[in-house]
């Protein structure tokens, strides 16, 4: 059985905001992917916001699983993982970089939106660590399920979510090693989305394609 720790981040299961009578009574083993996603939609969320839980979506056993932070707006509409912008340009760079999306294992750290109401406009609220550790225990039972020979954290909340330690994208990005996952630390496409220069937009993506395309070797390395 794998063991998923971290001495500075213990990693246990999460409970709703609202906790029920019974939260405190031992809870059986999912059996499978499809049973931990029923018991996590059944917790609720456990950051204020979306009412829906948006699960990863890939085959199991891809070779790489690639972790964002949490769905945005269009995810928690859809109800589906990296369909909305950050999506969009995330399809572009793992075609760039020959990654076949469907082949792969796309997920999140936070498994709900988390958001302001503004008007009629719902803005994206960073998860606090504490959120984060809250989903630690779903993201490595939903990794251990896929069994993905190496996991892409997209970003830093991704990257605190695998390896338990706050983590700076600028000097952690490259290989990494989450719990006894083989890990890559890249950028979050979102970064990419925020730049208003086109110059430094497209040496960003460029580089992002370039560190899909190392994690994509290591995969193929990795047994
Ligand atoms: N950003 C993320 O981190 N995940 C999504 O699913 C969408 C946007």
């Amino acid at each position: 059985m794998p063991r998923h720790t971290s001495r500075s981040l213990p990693i246990q299961r999460g409970h709703a905001v609202a906790e029920d009578l019974f939260a405190a009574a031992p809870k059986p083993e999912p059996h499978s992917l499809t049973e931990l996603n029923e018991e996590m939609a059944a917790a609720g969320p456990m950051v204020e916001g979306g009412k829906r839980a948006v699960f990863g979506e890939g085959p199991i056993g891809a070779a790489l699983a690639l972790v964002g932070e949490q769905p945005g707006d269009q995810e928690d509409l859809q109800g589906h993982p990296f369909v909305g912008p950050a999506g969009q340009l995330l399809d572009r760079a793992m075609a760039a970089a020959g990654i076949d999306r469907s082949r792969s294992y796309v997920t999140n750290a936070v498994k709900h939106f988390k958001f302001q109401q503004r008007g009629k406009r719902r803005i994206h609220e960073k998860p606090t660590m504490g959120e984060v550790k809250h989903y630690r225990w779903w993201l490595f039972k939903e990794l251990e399920f896929v069994h993905p020979k190496l996991v892409v954290a997209l970003g830093g909340t991704a990257a605190y979510a695998l390896s338990g330690k706050s983590v700076t994208i600028g000097k952690s990005r490259g290989p990494a090693e989450f719990g006894e996952f083989h890990g890559f630390i890249t950028v979050h496409p979102s970064a990419m989305l925020r730049m208003r220069d086109h110059d430094e937009r497209e040496a960003a993506f460029l580089d992002f394609v370039r560190d899909l395309k190392g994690a994509r070797k290591l995969a193929a390395q990795s047994h």
